[in-house]
């Protein structure tokens, strides 16, 4: 188990803020996740538990323990056209979705660069391309941090949403993840539909793609649009997109025709956050060394040197403009600390 005080997050947050907390805890093991939990139960100290930072800003130092995952481990079991990946929360996401496209266990093809790891996916229910993580999950393995218990948790039961999930509201801080295991198929059923999936793929004159041409190019798509965070510090989308209801998106569409959207249901449309942000001339434009992407205006990067107020203070301009140009109140994907 690694047990450090005063640690310097660098390291561990893609926006490149070097922030610290007042201790650094990281389990290899499920023994070592309940001697956490055991640690967790008789401090008071605030608590935050950590994958890869790829979704996180820290506004300044963090008061308190932080909690990180290394447990590996990638294991198949195949039932049939079946087959359980059963991971260690510490494995970064990526690598599982490689070592699947690999052995022929599809349905993760979408998902292909997704930075962050195992335990983080399940907890936010990472998405792109048509894709979330929710369709894959299995169940979720974790210790309860007040009881040290080990409990499998059903894929049904954690609550999964858009970018969303109990772990995030009524179980956070409740459970360590230690592994989670996705279900997958051996029979390829790729999913072309979204966006320019299909017109990237006719470039390079492909119609029917294997696995492994749909996973590259979903990274190169990802590649063209997302800055590398080893090069400018970023953490992904910084907002989520917008809902909103059909009277309201039917307003706003006789106002600007030209606005992209997505029905999500009935009466439910959602608004491509980078459109407004767009809209409201912050593509490109920098407060400071923090700065809204100039290829992707749902990204905000770190320009260098940027401590996480001056990332808060950019997010927060673009909310207000937003909200006066448009009338929505757009909210950070990225968990701010
Ligand atoms: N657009 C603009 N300006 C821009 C960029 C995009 O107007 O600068 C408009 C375009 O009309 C485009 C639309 O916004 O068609 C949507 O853009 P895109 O397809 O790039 O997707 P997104 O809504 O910006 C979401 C996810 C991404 C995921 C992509 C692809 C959220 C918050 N973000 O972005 O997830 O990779 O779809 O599926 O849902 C992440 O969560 O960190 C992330 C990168």
């Amino acid at each position: 188990m690694v047990d450090k005080r005063n640690y310097c997050l660098l390291a561990h947050n893609t926006f490149g803020i070097s922030a610290r907390c007042n201790r650094f805890l990281e389990y290899e093991s499920i023994a070592e996740a309940q001697a956490i939990a055991h640690i967790l139960n008789i401090s008071t100290e605030p608590l935050l538990l950590l994958g890869a930072g790829s979704n996180l800003l820290l506004k300044a130092d963090f008061q308190g323990i932080v909690v990180h995952s290394a447990i590996k481990g990638i294991a198949a079991t195949t039932n049939g056209d079946e087959v359980i990946v059963r991971c260690g929360s510490g494995e970064l996401f990526d690598d599982v979705v490689s070592f699947c496209v690999k052995h022929g266990y599809h349905g993760a093809e979408n998902l292909s660069l997704i930075p962050g790891e195992v335990g983080a996916s399940a907890v936010q229910n990472i998405g792109a391309y048509g894709s979330e993580v929710k369709d894959i999950i299995d169940s979720v393995e974790a210790v309860n941090c007040n009881t040290g218990e080990v409990v499998t948790i059903a894929c049904a039961d954690c609550g999964y949403s858009y970018r969303n999930s109990k772990f995030k509201h009524e179980w956070k801080n409740h459970f360590l993840i230690t592994h989670v295991s996705y279900r997958f198929s051996k029979i390829f059923q790729p999913h072309l539909d979204y966006g320019n999936i299909r017109l990237a793929l006719a470039k390079n004159n492909i119609i029917n793609p294997s696995a492994e041409e749909l996973r590259q190019t979903i990274i190169t798509i990802r590649r063209e649009k997302l800055p590398d965070p080893k090069v400018l510090g970023n953490a992904g989308s910084f907002f989520m997109n917008p809902l909103v209801d059909k009277h309201f998106f039917k307003r706003l569409l006789a106002l600007y025709p030209a606005m992209p959207f997505y029905k999500v249901e009935e009466a439910v449309y959602k608004i491509p956050a980078a459109w407004l942000i767009e809209q409201c001339g912050w593509k490109g434009r920098s407060l400071g060394p923090a700065c809204v992407y100039e290829k992707q205006a749902l990204v905000l990067v770190n320009l260098g040197g940027a401590k996480g107020s001056d990332i808060v203070a950019l997010c927060n301009a673009i909310v207000n403009d937003v909200e006066r140009k448009f009338g929505i109140v757009i909210h950070p994907e990225v968990n701010i600390v």
